[in-house]
This record gives structure tokens, sequence and C-alpha cells, in this order.
């Protein structure tokens, strides 16, 4: 059993407006910690009144690592990267544009990094504190049709894998967790038909018990490691078992009729 340290003061979530970001920004407000939300929309619905918000677009690459290095709250000790663009829909790769590249690797691999560059010292400062990232089945299945979101989720991970190596955890647990399977979010609501049937997607809100463990303990177990969320709210570290592919079998794959 890990010990619970007192919650900090603030916490920051980048990428929290909608998903699993807005699922931990709830759970850290919940506990009574001020929690600001940094994204380009205002969160909305239940809750939204209890998070502060401060606009950001990290494909503006200037002006995103000025909202970091200034905007993020006194006496941080959480802090969450959740944002994530994934592109219009799947496609091949050689069917991708440069521009949907760049913006990838703005929102899933830059901005990422600017927030640990901002975030890292304070947290330090502040310590123990969690720097918390949220991973995907993507970086450890790759992904047909979807190259560039498993490009920068790799890439993703494994800045956050070496930082955590280059971490202290008693002053900074660094930590990933991700989903075993597909979420119901904005973000993938955006890429799906009408009438598209979510009833076996998970909700965002069953990263809020892992969330709120995280706080309490500042993820003092987990540090360096990845943890799988279930739908039944329940985790385990990715060394039992990655989570199963979520890309869709492509035509050469699919049994002959
Ligand atoms: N949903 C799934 O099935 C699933 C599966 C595996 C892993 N994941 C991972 O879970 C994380 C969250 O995904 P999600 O599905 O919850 O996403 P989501 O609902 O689309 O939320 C994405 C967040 O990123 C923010 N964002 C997007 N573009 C931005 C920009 N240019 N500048 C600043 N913020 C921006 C969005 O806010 P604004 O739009 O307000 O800017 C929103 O807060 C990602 O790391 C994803 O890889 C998700």
């Amino acid at each position: 059993m890990t010990s619970t340290v007192p919650l900090p003061t603030a916490a920051a979530v980048i990428g929290g407006s909608t998903g699993i970001g807005r699922g931990v920004a709830d759970a850290w407000a919940a506990l009574g910690v001020e929690t600001h939300v940094f994204s380009r929309s205002r969160p909305q619905g239940p809750g939204a009144d209890r998070l502060a918000w401060t606009r950001l677009d990290l494909r503006d690459a200037e002006e995103a690592q000025r909202v970091l290095r200034y905007g993020l709250p006194t006496g941080l000790g959480l802090v969450c990267y959740s944002a994530v663009y994934y592109t219009g829909r799947r496609a091949p790769f050689l069917e991708t544009d440069d521009q949907d590249w760049q913006d990838q690797f703005s929102v899933n691999v830059h901005g990422l990094a600017w927030t640990a560059r901002a975030a890292l010292p304070l947290l330090r400062a502040a310590a123990p504190g969690l720097f918390l990232h949220i991973s995907s089945e993507v970086v450890y299945n790759a992904g047909p049709h979807r190259a560039g979101y498993a490009a920068t989720k790799a890439a993703a991970s494994s800045l956050v894998r070496s930082v955590a190596l280059e971490t202290d955890p008693a002053e900074v647990s660094v930590v990933e967790a991700m989903p075993a399977g597909m979420v119901d979010t904005p973000g993938i609501r955006a890429r799906r038909s009408e009438g598209f049937d979510y009833s076996d997607y998970m909700a965002p809100g069953a990263f809020a018990p892992l969330a709120a463990e995280l706080a309490r303990t500042r993820g003092a177990a987990h540090a360096g490691d990845a943890l799988v969320v279930r739908d039944d709210a329940t985790w385990s570290s990715v060394a039992a078992g990655t989570p199963v592919s979520q890309s869709r079998p492509l035509a050469h794959q699919l049994p002959e009729e």
C-alpha cells in the first residue's frame, strides 16, 4: 500500500476541456485541488464551473510556449498532458497531407515537450509532484491508416519514458496511462458516422479513480510505468499485458469470402 501525501494546491490539465483529460480534471477538482485546464475551447457542462481555463492553441508554437512558460499556476503539484490531434479521418499514409502531419506533431509531441519543460521545474520545487501523460495502445501495436497518430504517440511515449529515467521519483513521478479500448470522446466522435454504436466504448470517467489515486500518492508506486485503464476503472501495468490494437483490419488481412 503506497502512503498518501497531502494534496497540492494546484493542478494543470493540458487538453482538459473534453475526453480523458476532462475526466482527469474533474477527478482532481472533485478532490478540492484548484484545477486549471489549457485548451482552445472553454470546458462546458457539469463540473465546468469548478475548472479554471486558459486558452491555448498548440499549433501556434511561439504563443503556446509563452502560455505554458508563464501561465501554469503557482503551487503546481499535478500535471496531465492529454491534448491530441487525431486528424479528420483514418487513411493510408500516402493519402495524408503535410498539414495534418505537422499539426499532429505540434499537438501530440511538441506541446508535450513544452509542457514538460515548463512544468517539471515547478513540480520539482513543490515536490512531490506528478506528471501524467495519456498514452495509447498504438505505441505498442503500430497503427495502419493512422500512421501520423502512431508515430506521434510513439515519439511522445518515448520522450516521457526518457524523461522519467532522468527524473528522481522522490521529486516527480512521471507516469503514463492509456485506455484498454476505445473511449467515447468528442475527438473520436468527430471521426465516426452518425448513428455509430458506442456501447462497447469506455467512458472518460473510467480514468477518475486512477487520477484520484495518483493525486493522493503522487504516483509514487508507478513512477516510470505505463498503466492500462479498463472500462471498470481498474488498472494494471502495461508489463502485465499490452492493450489490443484498435486499428481496423486491412483488406488483405480479412478472411477470404
Ligand atoms: N479516445 C480514445 O479512444 C483514446 C484511445 C487511446 C488513447 N487515447 C489518448 O487519450 C488522450 C485524449 O484523447 P481524447 O479522445 O480524450 O481526446 P479529445 O476528447 O479529442 O480531447 C482532446 C483534448 O485536446 C485539446 N486539443 C486539441 N487540439 C488542441 C490544440 N491545437 N491546442 C490545445 N489543445 C488542443 C482539446 O481541446 P480543444 O478542442 O478545446 O482545444 C481537448 O481538450 C490522447 O492522448 C489520446 O491519444 C484516446
